[in-house]
């Protein structure tokens, strides 16, 4: 799933590369549940507090951004990312060892759709703005 190509491309550097290390957090994550002799629940764990950690840092270097662009869809955005914020800090991270693979899948494509979506839909409506606002 959490295969980069370039239809994900804002065109904007700093944006792109900070959304290629979700992706990258993204196939461990796959990587690891696809492991099917035996999954290590502390490793998925970890992995779901770096998503965390590196979705607040990203929304936040991102928003600063789209402030400085006087972007008007600002405040919308800021609501779809406080959402997969508090989703995350909600989730079980011991998903592994109390629910089972069949839920760390789930969760993996849950987290898979939302950050495409996002990035397509959303990510993209600033791009041009900030290109040419803020010379990115
Ligand atoms: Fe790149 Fe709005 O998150």
């Amino acid at each position: 799933m959490f295969e980069w190509t370039s239809s994900f491309e804002i065109g904007i550097p700093l944006i792109d590369d900070q959304h290629k290390v979700l992706f990258d957090i993204g196939k461990e994550l796959e990587n690891i549940a696809e492991r099917s002799d035996k999954v290590d629940s502390n490793d998925i764990a970890d992995l779901l507090k770096k998503m965390e950690d590196y979705s607040i840092y990203h929304f936040s270097h991102e928003e600063k951004l789209m402030q400085a662009a006087k972007y008007d869809g600002l405040e919308n955005h800021k609501k779809e990312h406080k959402s997969f914020i508090d989703y995350l800090a909600t989730v079980d991270k011991n998903i592994a060892k109390n629910q089972g693979a069949e839920k760390v899948n789930e969760l993996i494509l849950f987290l898979a759709k939302w950050i495409f979506k996002h990035i397509k839909e959303s990510d993209f409506k600033y791009g041009e703005l900030l290109k040419w606002e803020l010379k990115l």
